[in-house]
């Protein structure tokens, strides 16, 4: 077989990989062999269990060790894969991990990294949310802090005015609007209510602590959570992030080069004699004209209000917080002691000074800030915990607590409270430009 057939070969390699990983060692040494010349040893498959379009793993040779990922491209054409966007981000001086072999075939990318041994950052900060530990949270701080004033040096050279197509060309859609909507195959306009939010929650049933609400029930009550009501209950917030975060709608605000899934499971933690240093990898969703006020979101909302614990250990958030809730007219009321861990604190305030700040503050200037901003920042925070996992106890691992829990956060990240300011809003406040710098820069508190 020649490497030309080879879409059909990973084609074959994925179906069986997915029966028998064994099974399809066989035939991927024979594919590494056929495109790079390389002949691997010990080749190991990781599969994962949740996402079909994922498969990787690792390999040896004389030279060293090595991770393989293939990498399924919706948008046939060539260029547009993951090797393709992680020279955007390089060219843009962001530090990202290049691989050492590409093969670009149209479907699909087989990508070549060498195999890394250190952490990821989020594994880092996890264990940190375990059990604090002051002098490895200051230098994971100080890494966050090196990383923030590179990505806003490259966010301010790269501001610029964008059109809606180029807006609408941009990979980082998958992640908030697409989530919203279904495509019919006739090249239609998208129908909503659809994708994910359509498959997670639309008719379903949830179990919260001592109570059973279905969606059109929860959907439509306003939370109160701790004592502070949110304005918008899920619904509204989900129909207003179809309407605002609209690809072509965010063209407003102008684009930037970034990477745009920067959650730190994304990022390695390298240790140096100058301390720890911050590198990205997996640029999937990555580029040029990223629309300015999306580029942040998942950073934001992935290192920080998602944890600790309720998002990714829902079992762990279950033994370590409470969350109870009654109903009362109108309302879901919550009592939680859920709260962000002193790293994630540190990691928020970072990210508000060092990056949403100056880039608000540039937008303001370029005149590309919109009135609404805190509506488009509110409702892509909103999109990140609702539609990456199925926040639904018993759908996956979530327990009725950590559902609980979620959804609150979830709440509290779309929707102002009536009055008073939880954690969401001192952080818009405090990165807001039209408010003074002594204002903007007290440090945002911990709070519920
Ligand atoms: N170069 C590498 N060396 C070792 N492990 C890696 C390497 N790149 C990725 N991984 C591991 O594989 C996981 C998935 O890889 P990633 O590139 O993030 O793909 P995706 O998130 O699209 O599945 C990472 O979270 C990391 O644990
Ligand atoms: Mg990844």
């Amino acid at each position: 077989m020649s490497a030309l057939s080879a879409p059909s070969r990973t084609a074959q390699i994925r179906a069986l990989a997915l029966l028998d990983p064994l099974a399809a060692c066989a035939p991927l040494a024979a594919l590494l062999r056929d495109l790079f010349g390389l002949v691997p040893e010990n080749l190991r498959i990781n599969l994962d269990q949740y996402s079909l379009n994922s498969l990787n793993g690792f390999f040896e040779t004389p030279e060293g060790a090595f991770f393989f990922k293939f990498h399924q491209e919706e948008g046939e054409e060539g260029m547009t894969g993951e090797y393709y966007r992680a020279d955007i981000l390089s060219r843009a001086g962001l530090p990202v991990d290049q691989p050492v072999h590409v093969s670009t075939l149209p479907g699909e990318q087989i990508l070549v990294y060498r195999k890394r041994e250190e952490p990821r950052f989020s594994d880092v900060l996890r264990a940190l949310d375990i059990a604090d530990d002051a002098a490895v949270r200051v230098s994971a701080v100080a890494a966050e802090s090196a990383l923030s004033r590179r990505l806003t040096a490259t966010y301010l050279a790269t501001l610029h005015p964008i059109t809606q197509q180029e807006a609408n060309a941009e990979p980082i859609h998958r992640l908030f609007h697409e989530r919203l909507v279904d495509r019919p195959g006739d090249g239609g306009p998208p129908r909503y209510p659809g994708g994910r939010l359509k498959d997670f929650y639309l008719g379903q049933s949830f179990a919260l602590p001592g109570m059973e609400l279905s969606w059109e029930d929860l959907s439509a009550r306003r939370f109160r959570v701790n004592g502070r009501t949110y304005a918008r209950p899920l619904a509204e917030l989900f129909d207003a992030a179809e309407a605002r975060l609209r690809p072509e709608r965010l063209a407003d605000a102008g684009g930037v080069v970034a990477h745009g899934d920067a959650h730190n499971a994304n990022v390695w933690l390298t240790p140096t004699r100058k301390g720890p240093r911050l590198t990205f990898f997996d640029p999937a969703f990555a580029g040029a004209n990223v629309p300015s006020l999306l580029a942040e979101v998942k950073a934001t909302f992935h290192n920080v209000f998602a944890h600790p614990f309720w998002l990714y250990d829902p079992a762990l958030a279950t033994g370590w917080f409470n969350a109870v809730a009654r109903l009362e007219p109108g309302l879901l009321v919550v009592d939680t002691d859920w709260a962000l861990s002193p790293v994630r604190t540190a990691l928020l305030d970072v990210k508000a000074r060092e990056v949403w700040r100056p880039l608000l503050a540039a937008l303001s200037a370029r005149e590309l800030l919109p009135a609404d901003w805190r509506e488009v920042v509110r409702l892509g925070l909103f999109l990140c915990p609702t539609l990456v996992m199925n926040l639904r106890a018993g759908a996956r691992s979530h327990t009725p607590v950590s559902s609980l829990i979620g959804l609150s956060v979830a709440v509290m990240a779309g929707s102002a409270p009536l009055d008073g300011a939880d954690m969401v809003t001192r952080f818009l406040d405090s990165i807001d430009p039209g408010r003074g710098q002594a204002e903007a820069g007290r440090p945002i508190e911990e709070g519920h």
